[in-house]
């Protein structure tokens, strides 16, 4: 974690999700963190600022003048490194987008020169209406970066989008968002993730169990530390959250290879989580294959190997990653694709581990480099293995 010494400001807005902001607020100075609290009117009816100035030790901030004193709104939005506003509000939302400035918290977001990262917090109506959407796409144009809302109970007593993000998903975005100024602060990369789906008639094809879950995650932390992320996904069924990433969908093999020569020789980092089918249909039947025969017989050809074919166009200055899957002789095998595709690092994945794997929330990984380097890791998240491969990363180029 990062946040010692950061100088925070943490705005809150008229929301029943304000009572977790206290929690937000002591985690954050637990972390060693200078935390100035700014209210709206609106906020305080939901949580006391006496609550959230002992739990900052600062008083609490939230009116433009305050009898003959006046909050220097300017310095307050030059003084802090990141500003984050959780819960964010519908209405302040709404003022944000409008360029409005009726309050401390607006007229302090408006002159900050900090990094700026809103958590919004609304009944899922409000939060799924075209105008919500609007007014969130103008703050991600401004460079604003917005913690997506959790699926669960809502004030409204309906169970949907639009919960906050809960303190500890917060803490975590805003030390992610402050290491982005690290080493991959402008660098450019490409990240495959899914399956690729090999078509033999329109409606039937040959895929595999990829969900895609950790390609997206390898994709989410590399722009979260300031990379500008090129993903290729295949045809996955989870909706993800995508915001701020180049997506590009495809659903062969040959696509995602059309997809990943585009791009590749502008990359600096490379990462092929995809699980890419290895053979497809010699041919495709424009019409729907009719059930005939008692048996059938579909002639396979080879699929492009991207990971291969890249690694034959890598300049040492690039960094290209394979992932492996293997169920025997894992490291052996491992040792093997990163000599044959010309790769930096493979990280493998052991099937035999029941929490590794395709669909789980968690993997369990060996990162093997071409300098001799070897690290096991423990089972863990898929957004914490995703933070260990891209730290290995950065040790290999270190190195
Ligand atoms: O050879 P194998 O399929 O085991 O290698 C796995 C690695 O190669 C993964 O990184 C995968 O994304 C990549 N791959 C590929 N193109 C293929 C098959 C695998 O890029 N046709």
């Amino acid at each position: 974690m990062t946040l010692k010494d950061k100088k925070i400001i943490v705005g809150i807005t008229g929301s029943i999700a304000a009572y977790k902001s206290a929690l937000l607020v002591r985690a954050l100075v637990k972390e060693g963190a200078e935390v100035q609290v700014i209210m709206t009117q609106a906020a305080k009816d939901f949580i006391s600022p006496l609550t959230l100035s002992t739990l900052s030790g600062k008083k609490v901030l939230s009116e433009i003048f305050e009898e003959d004193e006046w909050a220097n709104h300017v310095m307050l939005g030059r003084w802090a490194d990141i500003m984050v506003i959780a819960p964010l509000s519908c209405n302040t939302l709404a003022k944000m987008a409008g360029g409005l400035c009726d309050n401390l918290l607006l007229s302090v977001y408006l002159s900050a020169v900090c990094p700026v990262v809103v958590a919004p917090a609304m009944d899922e109506d409000m939060w799924k209406h075209p105008g919500t959407k609007k007014n969130l796409e103008k703050l991600l144009s401004w460079g604003n970066l917005v913690i997506p809302v959790g699926y669960g109970e809502l004030a409204s007593g309906l169970t949907g989008e639009g919960r906050m993000a809960e303190p500890e998903s917060i803490v975590e975005f805003i030390a992610g968002s402050l290491s982005k100024s690290g080493p991959l602060k402008g660098k450019k990369a490409l990240v495959t993730a899914g399956p690729t789906y090999e078509h033999l008639d329109p409606v039937r094809f040959i895929g595999n169990h990829s969900s895609g879950k950790m390609g997206v995650a390898v994709a989410r932390e590399l722009a979260n530390r300031g990379t500008e992320v090129h993903l290729v996904l295949g045809p996955v069924s989870q909706h993800f959250d995508l915001n701020g990433l180049q997506v590009k969908r495809v659903q062969s093999a040959e696509e995602m290879f059309i997809a990943c020569k585009e791009v590749f020789a502008g990359m600096d980092i490379t990462v092929m989580a995809a699980a890419v089918a290895d053979y497809a249909p010699a041919e495709y039947s424009q019409n729907k294959i009719k059930k005939n025969d008692d048996e059938m017989v579909v002639n396979l050809s080879k699929t492009p190997d991207i990971l291969k074919s890249l690694g034959q166009m890598k300049t040492p200055a690039q960094v290209l990653v394979g992932f492996a899957l293997e169920t025997d002789n894992e490291e052996a095998n491992a040792m093997k694709k990163l000599e044959a595709k010309n790769a930096d690092m493979i990280v493998l994945n052991s099937l035999k581990d029941e929490k590794a794997g395709f669909g789980k929330d968690t993997n369990k990984v060996t990162v093997f480099d071409r300098k001799g380097g070897k690290k096991a890791f423990d089972t863990k998240s898929k957004e914490a293995v995703a933070k260990d491969i891209i730290d290995c990363i950065i040790g290999y180029t270190n190195a």
